[in-house]
């Protein structure tokens, strides 16, 4: 019989495989300073484009005060137990009414961590004879909860309405046969390539079919939307999705997330997430210092609307200077170039040693194979100059990448590795 750990020390997996030419640069780098738009990296100052803070909040001072408060008040382990045991209060409640009221549905609850809360969030709506029908280009946590199902699920292809039509077919035929329902599932925005998921197109097949419509927000909650309740409201749609998941880990700058619904539905998932039901209770610092955050979502415009004054002055600038930006319709800027593995690894290397600027970046398999996507989270602490630093910096680069300077490089590092 083989040891279990036999395939571990042969096979170290997709990502593993790359740790010793990769861990503590272009993964598991660690950033140090306080978060805002510059930062240190191995000891040089960077600028940040890579901390989906979107609206500045984290290192913002009222925000730091109150966080500060609620950990003296409360310690970091209050309260203890699961919600549903010992660890519910007032604050917990108070968060769900205003968060509902914020995104416009009647009710909400709060989750740990998005990823887990949305793989419960999966599970606990569908039973074997649903089917599930999701975008194939799904965030990892709706990926999991769906490999939790044990009825038929469908991909349509990466936000292409006449693929999803086509799986609804598909799926309404299955349905009539098993007795179940159909859960649809999309991003408000794409993470990696920033665009939204086609909410108003998805929502007017609802015409046609019968389904329910998840939207995982988590780009979107903050924003979009005239008042930052999301893709939803940008698309005005907000009404049509049954239910609504954002987390606070981007524009609320903290830890947990939350679903929101009609409250009958709510009430429901508060049973019947496992995730939540046999996990520790949301601590009371990030209950209370997410209160703070909602109330400047709500009370402070200025920090929307510094964020997209950067969004737009960068992505347009990017568009002016001949960039590929793609087809991003939110705040997440991609930059697409063309390269080779090594290449992309010469390159981001110089842009962080030589210019000074920290992005993250994203190369086969997750893009194909011969694209390097650098991709940018514009964030509202950044600057102008910024900007301008950064475009300039990308021009030069281009420049350096057509020219041969990362083929020549790359070549020379692989032949100091002797391969
Ligand atoms: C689209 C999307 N969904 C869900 C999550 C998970 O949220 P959390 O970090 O709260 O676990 C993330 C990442 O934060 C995300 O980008």
């Amino acid at each position: 019989m083989k040891d279990l750990f036999e395939k571990i020390y042969r096979d170290k997996g997709p990502l593993g495989k790359w740790a010793s030419q990769a861990e503590g640069y272009f993964v598991f780098p660690k950033l140090e300073g306080q978060i805002s738009n510059r930062m240190k990296f191995q000891g040089k100052d960077v600028i940040t484009w890579s901390i989906n803070d979107y609206l500045g909040l984290a290192n913002h001072p009222e925000v730091r005060k109150v966080d500060a408060e609620a950990g003296a008040a409360y310690g970091s382990a209050y309260p203890m137990g699961a919600r549903m045991m010992s660890g519910h209060t007032d604050l917990h409640e108070q968060l769900q009414n205003e968060l509902a009221e914020f995104v416009n549905k009647e009710a909400a609850y709060l989750l740990n961590f998005g990823y887990q809360g949305m793989v419960s969030t999966i599970d606990a709506l569908v039973s074997k004879d649903d089917i599930i029908v999701y975008d194939v280009d799904s965030h990892a946590c709706i990926i999991d909860g769906v490999r939790l199902h044990m009825g038929k699920r469908f991909t349509y292809k990466h936000n292409d309405v006449e693929s999803l039509e086509k799986n609804l077919e598909r799926a309404t035929k299955m349905a009539e046969q098993t007795g179940g329902g159909i859960l649809v599932i999309s991003e408000g925005v794409f993470g990696m390539r920033g665009e939204q998921g086609k909410l108003k197109e998805i929502v007017e097949l609802k015409k046609k079919y019968n389904f329910r419509f998840l939207v995982d927000d988590a780009h979107g909650f903050g924003t979009l939307g005239a008042t930052g309740a999301g893709a939803g409201e940008e698309q005005g749609v907000q009404d049509d999705i049954d239910v609504y998941f954002a987390t606070f880990a981007k524009s609320m700058a903290g830890t947990g997330a939350f679903i929101a619904g009609d409250k009958e539905i709510m009430d429901y998932l508060k049973y019947n997430l496992r995730s939540q039901m046999f996990a520790k209770s949301l601590q009371m610092q990030l209950v209370v210092g997410a209160l703070k955050r909602l109330d400047m979502l709500r009370t402070m415009p200025e920090l929307k609307n510094n964020l997209w004054t950067i969004v737009n002055a960068l992505q347009s600038g990017l568009k002016e200077r001949g960039f590929d930006i793609g087809t991003t319709q939110s705040c997440v800027t991609p930059v697409y170039l063309k390269g080779s593995i090594p290449e992309a690894m010469a390159l981001v290397r110089d842009l962080r040693e030589n210019y000074g600027i920290f992005c993250s970046i994203v190369v086969y398999p997750v893009v194909p194979k011969g694209i390097i996507l650098l991709r940018m989270i514009p964030t509202a602490t950044h600057t102008l100059e910024d900007v301008e630093e950064t475009l300039n910096a990308f021009s030069s680069i281009r420049e350096r990448l057509q020219n041969g300077t990362y083929k020549r490089l790359s070549a020379a590092v692989a032949a100091a590795m002797g391969e």
